[in-house]
């Protein structure tokens, strides 16, 4: 089957996405507070090729040449974050910070001026320092203040916002930013472990679902005069077994909810709870109340994935030590496969597993509205192509556009496409040596030009017959 885009419904949302910290710059201005990545970026060594800390996209400053070049591109839609230590400096609403809010505000007037819609992450990795120094995730008392920064930029920009995304990835958060994993991403500034660290991600992926709950129930119960929709993004990994050897079926069904479902089951399923496999598996999981319960489920109005590629898995070897808690608590293992499309890096080419995770919304979430919210590639690492003839990235496109074809005509219903990403950027550890932009940005250059890789024009050319059919 070929990519056609009279397959697509009216109205369907070809977007683009970047998140606050990974291009906006200017940590300084406008009273921002301090966020982790502040401090992280002053670690020497700490992120590849260590850039200098006020290196960046600038995108605060050149958010209207911004614009015009999303015009330029011709998404309906553009998916971007808050830093919530720009709207309330220390965290909390002890201060809420005019400034920061005005820039928000500018942007989303002017990409509406040029006739596109936000799409707004409520949060995206960049969490302020003062409140990762006061537990961060693993203090329930931060949940309040999470839910005083939404209510801020609810009422602040609910008049221009119509489509919120709570939490970016709540099981990477968990994982990478709370839980600090040997030979992965650490998001987080080095600090003493925490004494629980055994049990850190659950209970910081339990709060964030919470917290979660309580943004989505307040935007139903005090702004949805506004009209919008709020949903949330968790991580598409969606796996396969490396036979059919029952105990590698099982596997893949347990790294499923390990990567997961976790994060999902608990607002889109009628149990409401986590996986009954991590139930099993880890006791001291704390359970949810009735009340609890009632807030996670259905709270949310679609269910957005970020889907780079899947994972083969089979049955964990006994005694055999994993990369990580995720893999040992998990009891499975990964199995190398797919085309390493962008040469030695973790993607894999396979648009089949975005295809199949949504025909699993489908079929175990009642088919709820589903949103790709994240879906891109790198550029290739280790072989001397010219970096804006990225051939292998319309490729990667292509293929993927045509999976969520594919799930629509299967009876999926998907919202929309979003390409991460819109620029080059800041690609945590790994700083600007991995680039994901469908526009180029040479940092070295002083006026950061975005220049047009071939993807960018695919894209458009792909969007421009959509728009004309
Ligand atoms: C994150 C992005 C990141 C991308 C590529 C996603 O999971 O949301 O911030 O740049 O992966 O690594």
């Amino acid at each position: 089957m070929e990519l056609d885009t009279k397959f697509f419904p009216k109205g369907f949302i070809f977007a683009t996405a970047t998140s606050a910290y990974q291009i906006e710059g200017s940590n300084e201005l406008d009273g921002r507070g301090r966020s982790i990545w502040d401090e992280i970026r002053e670690q020497k060594g700490r992120i590849a090729g260590d850039p200098a800390v006020d290196v960046s996209c600038e995108a605060r400053l050149r958010y209207k040449e911004d614009v015009q070049t999303l015009k330029e591109l011709g998404v309906s839609h553009y998916r971007f974050s808050i830093s919530w230590s720009r709207v309330l400096p220390d965290g909390t609403a002890r201060k809420v910070n005019e400034e920061g809010i005005k820039f928000y505000r500018d942007l989303c007037e002017e990409l509406l001026a040029n006739g596109i819609k936000p799409i707004v992450s409520l949060f995206h990795a960049d969490v302020p320092l003062a409140i990762y120094d006061d537990g961060g995730w693993l203090n329930p008392k931060n949940n309040d203040h999470f839910v005083d920064f939404c209510r801020v930029c609810f009422e602040k920009l609910g008049d221009l916002v119509k489509i919120w995304i709570t939490f970016n990835e709540i099981a990477m958060q968990a994982w990478s930013a709370i839980c600090r994993i040997e030979g992965h991403p650490w998001h987080c500034p080095d600090r003493p472990d925490p004494e629980n660290k055994r049990q850190a991600p659950y209970i910081g992926g339990r709060n964030m679902l919470l917290a979660h709950a309580r943004v989505y129930r307040l935007y139903q119960s005090d702004f949805k005069g506004k009209g919008g929709q709020v949903g949330i993004t968790h991580t598409g990994k969606f796996t396969y077994p490396a036979s059919n050897k029952q105990e590698d079926i099982d596997a893949s069904r347990r790294a499923f909810d390990w990567l997961s479902r976790w994060t999902m089951d608990p607002i889109f399923t009628d149990d409401g709870d986590f996986p009954a496999s991590m139930r099993a598996a880890l006791p001291f999981l704390s359970s949810f109340s009735n009340e609890e319960k009632a807030m996670l489920k259905n709270s949310a109005d679609f269910l957005g994935f970020n889907y780079y590629c899947p994972f083969k898995v089979r049955a964990l070897e006994a005694g055999k030590k994993t990369q990580s808690l995720l893999e040992s608590d998990g009891d499975f293992d990964y199995v190398e496969s797919w085309e390493k499309i962008c040469g030695e890096t973790w993607i894999r080419y396979a648009p089949e597993g975005l295809h199949d995770l949504l025909l699993f919304v489908k079929d175990n979430y009642k088919n709820i509205p589903t949103f790709v919210t994240e879906n891109g590639c790198m550029d290739i690492v280790d072989r001397p192509v010219e970096p804006l003839e990225d051939d292998h990235r319309v490729r990667y496109i292509e293929g993927h556009i045509l999976a969520v074809q594919k799930a629509i005509q299967a009876g999926c219903k998907v919202l929309g496409y979003t390409l991460w990403s819109f620029i080059d950027n800041f690609e945590w550890d790994d700083g600007f040596t991995v680039r994901f932009g469908v526009y180029r940005i040479d940092f070295a250059d002083p006026d950061k030009k975005r220049v047009a890789k071939k993807s960018a024009r695919f894209y458009r050319n792909f969007i421009d017959s959509f728009n004309k059919c």
